[in-house]
């Protein structure tokens, strides 16, 4: 048994896959072997559970929590600790999957000193496994290198950006724009990532800087030419309240199934059809007879 493997005949709860538990270094290996990185994002011990089960390589506890869970506008305004409570929760859940963290803004954008420490925190208190940084901030990558916390970039549409890039909008576009993308593709590879998030790039950009890099790349609106692939969890499964984005496939509508869900509850307690005799506990026979003669005692 190798050192990777959960103990003999362990497998999903669910679906039977065997449980070898994903790491950085495999990443490099599946890439070289042609297999495909399929990741979701994941935000809590129920859905990452879920998640994993199905062996989805990677989960991202993203910031993108800040939308989908907590309804904000953009990714901004989440904090480290709120990171760290979610990132613990996924932590608890997942036995196969890479667990990375999702850095939020603010937490690497002074000294390189103060991410690598916020970086630690995510590893030491929440159960990490890598974290995933925004831009070519290569100076950051290879201190967290060195400090043994393995790095996710991210390049093209990076959310922290919003109010640089003035709105949510496909990077790369122009061949000036492609030709600084690759550039700092190669920069964040060369600095010691392990893997490179592609967000919002045209599919000629992410395919080319896949080829290029011997890290994989992992798409996300990159078209699919890259090494493996991202989606927001909520978009995919329909619990999302903004219009979907064009790269974005829907596979299922849990909103619906839990209006429908909700709605006849609400109707069955409305009605005193919830809940039925079955559903209620008992008093046991004696106990029941001593309480109806102490009411009758008290009649007469
Ligand atoms: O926060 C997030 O969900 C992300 C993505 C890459 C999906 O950064």
């Amino acid at each position: 048994m190798s050192i990777n493997d959960f103990p003999a005949g362990s497998s999903s709860a669910s679906t039977g896959v065997p449980l070898t538990k994903v790491t950085m270094p495999a990443f490099a290996e599946m890439k070289r072997q042609g297999k495909l990185i399929s990741s979701l994002t994941a935000y809590d011990y129920a859905t990452a559970r879920l998640v994993d089960e199905t062996g989805i390589d990677m989960i991202l506890v993203g910031d993108s929590l800040a939308m989908v869970v907590l309804g904000h506008e953009n990714t901004l305004a989440v904090t480290v600790d709120e990171m760290l409570h979610h990132t613990r929760a996924v932590s608890r859940a997942v036995r196969r999957a890479l667990v990375v963290a999702d850095m939020p803004f603010g937490s690497y954008h002074g000294t390189v000193g103060e991410g690598v420490a916020n970086a630690v925190r995510f590893v030491k208190e929440a159960g990490a496994e890598a974290v995933k940084i925004e831009g070519p901030r290569v100076e950051l990558i290879r201190a967290l290198t060195e400090a043994e916390i393995p790095v996710v970039g991210h390049l093209g549409l990076t959310p922290q950006s919003v109010h640089r890039m003035g709105g949510f909008r496909v990077q790369g576009r122009s061949a000036d724009a492609a030709l600084q993308l690759k550039a700092e593709a190669h920069a964040v590879a060369e600095a010691g990532a392990g893997a490179l998030v592609l967000e919002g790039v045209p599919r000629e950009v992410a395919a080319a800087i896949t080829a290029e890099l011997s890290i994989p790349t992992i798409g996300i609106g990159a078209g699919p030419d890259c090494d493996g692939q991202i989606l927001v969890f909520h978009d995919l499964v329909g619990l999302s309240f903004t219009p979907a984005a064009k790269f974005v496939r829907r596979y299922a509508d849990a909103g619906a199934l839990i209006r429908t869900a909700v709605e006849h509850y609400r109707e069955d307690v409305e009605h005193r059809t919830f809940p039925s005799d079955e559903e209620s506990y008992h008093l046991p026979e004696a106990a029941r007879k001593a309480l109806d003669s102490v009411g009758t005692e008290r009649k007469t």
